[in-house]
């Protein structure tokens, strides 16, 4: 398939995970793709991984010059951007009780204000017929006691997509979102701190309340990104999810 030939795309948070299986899709379909992270093992693995179509950089995904930085980086090599895949993010699985206020800002901070303004900062690069895709989550819509700053941070992005897919109508430009359930094979508990034996178990838990029994993989939403980013092409403001069926069932 060569539905991304002659495309650009940058993907924010693409080091792994969903947002790695995704690079790898729009890439083998033809994109150049740009994407960010933070670890440098991470980003130095992902560039081996994903080859010459793809730029990994080090970025932070709350970090406004950081995102200045990106844009010039992106206008110098590609001159437009044809998709902008805001991906970076993770919940800190914390009760409401302990949540502080430094988890409640990172959580909003990366997962929100992050979003926000990087497409604030791109947006001028991208013409007619380009679209943006969001990762929200299940949480947004689920209420989930150990996730509930991320899941208002989520919330809020569901929010942003519809009105940025008001705003951009008149330019041409999509706005949607991907949400996903449980996906496997992603590092993110572990990231956030949380033993092997923890982490395991709350999968164990997920696995039993999805309908579909089972956890999604990275490639089951990666299919949906490109899909909102290039074939919908007359969907806007919509969220579309990934979650073998726990959302609606
Ligand atoms: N996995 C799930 O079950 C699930 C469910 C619903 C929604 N989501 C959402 O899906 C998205 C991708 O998550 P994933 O599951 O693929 O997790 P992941 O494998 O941990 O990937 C997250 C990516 O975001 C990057 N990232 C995190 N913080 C960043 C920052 N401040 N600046 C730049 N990059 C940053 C990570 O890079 P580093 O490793 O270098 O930090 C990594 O590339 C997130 O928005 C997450 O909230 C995931």
């Amino acid at each position: 398939m060569d539905r991304f030939n002659g495309k650009t795309a940058l993907i924010t948070g693409g080091t792994t995970g969903i947002g790695l299986a995704t690079a790898k899709l729009f890439i083998n379909e033809g994109a150049r793709v740009i994407v960010t992270g933070r670890a440098p093992a991470t980003i130095k693995a992902a560039q081996a991984e994903l080859g010459d179509n793809a730029i990994v950089i080090k970025s932070d995904a709350t970090s406004l010059p950081d995102m200045d930085a990106l844009a010039e980086k992106v206008r110098e090599t590609f001159g437009k951007l044809d998709v902008l895949f805001v991906n970076a993010g993770y919940g800190e699985f914390v009760p409401f009780e302990a949540v502080t206020e430094k988890v409640y800002d990172e959580m909003l901070n990366l997962n929100a204000k992050g979003p926000y303004f990087v497409v604030q900062k791109l947006v001028p690069l991208m013409p007619d017929g380009s679209s943006v895709v969001f990762t929200t989550s299940l949480a947004n819509v689920k209420g989930m006691p150990v996730l509930s700053a991320y899941g208002a941070a989520k919330a809020a992005l569901r929010a942003l997509t519809r009105s940025l897919a008001a705003a951009f109508a008149p330019r041409g430009i999509r706005v949607n979102a991907v949400s996903p359930g449980p996906i496997e094979s992603t590092a993110i508990l572990q990231k956030v701190g949380m033993p092997k034996e923890a982490a395991d178990q709350v999968y164990l838990q997920m696995t039993e309340s999805v309908p579909m029994k089972r956890l999604g993989r990275p490639e089951e939403v990666a299919k949906a990104v490109a899909f909102l980013a290039i074939d919908a092409t007359y969907t806007t403001g919509a969220e579309l999810m990934v979650d073998g069926g726990w959302s609606q069932l």
